[in-house]
Formats: structure tokens, sequence, C-alpha cells
């Protein structure tokens, strides 16, 4: 190992992991990765190109097409926060609507998406010094990761968090919409075959329920110290 380790991090819909995630990788100069940006950059891709009419969805046609599809992030310089690319277009705002996020699951269950995804974030995390947040890192993208986190935080303060931020993005939305997509949501991640969300027995949980972020980011913040100097 070198002196910057591999950091994964789960949890359900919207319990905040990808802000701890990218704040935890601010301060540790580390790359952060959102994962469930490229599954919504895919979703996205499939609403734009017919491989998805209706309710319905044309596994067979997204799958011939996938090698189409090319994601890839780039860096905000007001924010300082990594963006998505869709075949080199930024689509930061267009994957984060309820449009996309009403197929994203279904999409992320299909096996030839995993595949595709999976191999890339692998590649992204050859050299370690990074943080990526999903559902499946510690159990399948980074088994080996030196720090697997599982954030968990209550359903309605989870609700009202997402509710918020769509809120403030102008997205326009109902708390009641926002609960029944994530427990949609939750459930299918959970219950696929294809590598659902499981917490693994060398995650270490962070209920965020009561946190702030600067709780939050304090509490992982530890627990990289506590792994950095086991190693040093
Ligand atoms: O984290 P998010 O809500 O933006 O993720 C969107 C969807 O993508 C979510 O419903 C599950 C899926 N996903 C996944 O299956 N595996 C990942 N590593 C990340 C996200």
């Amino acid at each position: 190992m070198g002196d910057k380790i591999t950091i994964a991090i789960d949890g359900f819909s919207s319990c905040g992991k990808s802000t701890l995630a990218k704040e935890l990788a601010r301060k540790l100069h580390y790359v952060f990765i959102d994962s469930g940006a490229m599954y919504r950059g895919i979703t996205l891709f499939a609403l734009n190109n017919d491989c998805i009419k209706g309710k319905q969805i044309d596994r067979r046609k997204l799958i011939s097409v996938i090698d189409d599809i090319e994601l890839s992030f780039q860096l905000n310089p007001e924010t300082k926060s990594p963006e998505l690319l869709l075949n080199g277009e930024n689509v930061e705002f267009e994957i984060r609507t309820p449009r996309v996020s009403g197929f994203v699951s279904e999409i992320a269950a299909i096996k030839e998406v995993r595949e595709k995804l999976v191999s890339e974030q692998r590649l992204m995390g050859l050299k370690g010094g990074i943080v990526m947040d999903g559902r499946d890192i510690g159990s399948v993208v980074f088994p080996n990761a030196e720090l697997k986190l599982f954030v968990t935080a209550e359903i309605d303060i989870r609700v009202e968090r997402r509710y918020q931020e769509l809120l403030f993005k102008e997205i326009e939305t109902t708390r009641e919409e926002v609960k029944t997509n994530l427990i949609r949501r939750d459930h299918i991640d959970s219950t696929r075959s294809e590598s659902p969300l499981i917490k693994t027995d060398d995650a270490i949980v962070i209920d965020n329920s009561t946190y702030t972020k600067d709780q939050q980011l304090s509490v992982a913040f530890e627990l990289v110290q506590d792994v950095l100097s086991s190693y040093a």
C-alpha cells in the first residue's frame, strides 16, 4: 500500500454519503467519485435514445448501444465539485431530476450496465487515493478497500434532505413523491440479484440522523486517521 488508501462508502438513497465522500476527499486531497452519477448518466442516455418507452425499458436495445456511452467527470471550477459528462456533454443537472430518478434503480439492476461501470470504476481506483460512494463499492468494486463505511439515516430525515435539495435546484416535487421514490429505490437496490446493496462485515456503520455535515465529516476523518496510523 502507498500512503493513500481506498475508501468505500455505501448506503441507502439520499443518506448523505455523496456529501461525506466529497468532503472527505477534499480534506484528504483524494479523488472523489460519485458512482451513482454514472448509473444516472446511463439512465439519461437510455431516456434520450429510445431505450425507455413510456414506462418500459428496452434492455436489449440499451445493451446493444452500451459501448457508445462514454462517461467522465469534469471539475466545476466554481463549486470544486466533479460533474458528469455524458459523451462530452455536461449532464450534472439532468441526472438529478425525478425523470432520471424514476428509472435509475431499474437501469442499475441490469447486469451489463453494472459490468461496464464496475470495470470503469476499478480503473479509476487503481492508484488508491480515492473516495467512492455507491451501493456496491465495499462489496464488489473495491472489496479490499482499507476503509469501508456504511452510511444510514432515518427515512424521514433522508426525505427532508432530498426534498430541500430538489427545492434548492428549483425542481418541482413533493415530500410524498420523494418518499415514494426513495422507498422504491431502496427496495430495488437491496433486493436485486446483481450486487445488491449490503453492509459487508468489515464496514463501519455511520448513522448520521442527528449529525451535522461537519460532525459526520469529523467522525469519518477520525476513522481514516485510525486506518492510516495502523499502517504507519
Ligand atoms: O446514489 P444515487 O441515488 O445517485 O444512485 C442512483 C441509483 O444508482 C440508485 O438507485 C442505485 C444505483 N447505484 C448502484 O446500483 N450502484 C452504485 N454503486 C451506485 C448507485
